[in-house]
């Protein structure tokens, strides 16, 4: 696909069945290779980030089958700890193999990974819960190599509540031997899916889901079979298009437990929320209000992947919105590409003010990393006229069927 065409400017009507989570589906999957067995995991999405995981895991000796939906890895045959710098180059989310991988072989090789463009993403705060474990990190230039003759529980304690961090340290924990504190662990939903996963192959964590998690080593796994949760951030996505167009979508699936975070936001620019049965509805007027002092947060907060997707969202509708950047540094990317469609963002340093305008123009769009490509796709929805977003390839790495889910909630889109 070299571009995604969108004929903008008519309400939303229609309804979109959610997909598995991205972010939840990349750490089970590393998580699969903790043991040496089976694991089969349902409603995994079919995106470009899990395609590139499951070549990674093929690399290091495990088998990988689909069906639907539905995804079998096994890593009976796990041969290799390295991770080829082509591999850690597609994506970034390569480094949670590091904590799985110590786990299952006591060494890991993972080249400085890739990914998205949207700040320096640091991994100081794995590297020093690891260490703190028994894990040593001898020099090297290109990439991270960790080893250690065996795995220790210790009292960890993270500075911030890194998602990333806090699933590399539950995985390295799960085989370790003696008990595990996190304290300051992420709290995101993803992360409780992790644990969950964990436990069903046969780990000992309590406390997932608040910011102390305890983790009582275990001398092995066993075979599972899970079912991913829906992604929070793509139900988020097609609310965000809900109010930048107007007019009502049903998300069935949508995640809503995991979802109360991004509620106030919407309910401020003037949409209405309600469940019908497995659907979350959400109706929205043909221009929303403006909201001001909206903030990127770790979970519960307003999540920082739907930033530039309600950015977007932001720039028609009446009156003035602030949003701060908390999260990561280089986030605004897309204001360039939203300003030539006639929006009025003025940046200063992690805060964006947007003037709303009565109406965006659509025009030829670059996507530049995933939820910015994702937020051009709601800017070119409710833009007037014809929009092509090319650099598609980013949006594909989160969302399966980006094309297919936009026509169902009625937007023109070829
Ligand atoms: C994960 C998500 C990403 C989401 C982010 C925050 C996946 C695959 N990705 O990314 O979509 O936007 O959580 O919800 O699940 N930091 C450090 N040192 C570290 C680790 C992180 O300073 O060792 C900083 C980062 O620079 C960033 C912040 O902590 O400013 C959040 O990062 P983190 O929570 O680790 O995000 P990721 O796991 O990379």
């Amino acid at each position: 696909m070299e571009y995604l065409q969108i004929e903008g400017g008519r309400p939303l009507k229609g309804q979109v069945r959610i997909q598995g989570s991205k972010n939840a589906a990349l750490p089970i999957l590393a998580a699969a290779v903790l043991n040496p067995g089976k694991t089969i995991l349902h409603r995994c999405p079919r995106i470009r980030d899990v395609e590139a995981m499951l070549d990674i895991l093929k690399n290091l000796g495990c088998k990988v089958a689909w069906e639907r939906d539905t995804v079998c890895i096994d890593a009976r045959g796990l041969a290799s700890y390295t991770i080829s710098r082509e591999h850690a180059k597609q994506m970034r989310s390569s480094i949670t193999l590091l904590g799985s991988l110590l786990g299952r072989t006591g060494q890991a090789y993972i080249p400085y990974p890739g990914g998205c463009v949207i700040g320096e993403r640091p991994i100081d705060l794995h590297i020093a819960g690891l260490k703190k474990m028994g894990v040593e990190f001898p020099e090297s230039p290109e990439g991270v190599e960790a080893r250690c003759s065996r795995l220790k529980g210790d009292r960890l304690v993270l500075g911030f509540p890194s998602v990333g961090a806090t699933e590399n340290l539950l995985q390295a924990a799960v085989l370790a031997e003696g008990t595990t504190w996190i304290f300051g662990a992420a709290r995101e939903p993803e992360i409780l899916e992790l644990c969950r996963f964990l436990n069903s192959m046969g780990a000992k964590i309590a406390g997932a889901g608040t910011s102390r998690i305890r983790i009582t080593g275990v001398k092995k796994l066993h075979d599972t079979e899970y079912t991913i949760a829906a992604d929070r951030i793509v139900a988020g996505t097609y609310l965000c298009a809900a109010v930048a167009c107007g007019g009502e979508a049903a998300l069935l699936g949508a995640p809503v437990s995991h979802m109360q975070g991004m509620f106030p936001v919407f309910w401020k620019m003037g949409a209405r929320l309600h469940l019908e049965g497995e659907a979350l509805v959400i109706q929205a007027p043909g221009r929303c209000f403006g909201v001001s002092g909206i903030e990127t947060l770790p979970y519960p907060g307003f999540p920082t992947d739907l930033q530039s997707p309600l950015m977007a969202a932001l720039c028609r509708t009446r009156g003035m919105s602030s949003i701060r950047e908390n999260i990561f540094e280089a986030r605004f990317k897309i204001v360039e590409e939203l300003r030539s469609m006639g929006a009025r963002i003025r940046v200063e340093k992690n805060r964006a003010f947007i003037q709303g305008v009565e109406n965006l123009q659509g025009g030829n769009l670059y996507a530049r990393e995933l939820r910015g490509g994702a937020a051009l796709c709601v800017a070119a929805a409710c833009a007037q006229g014809q929009s092509r977003i090319y650099d598609c390839r980013y949006i594909l790495r989160g969302y399966e069927n980006v094309t297919g889910d936009l026509k169902n909630l009625g937007i023109m889109v070829q």
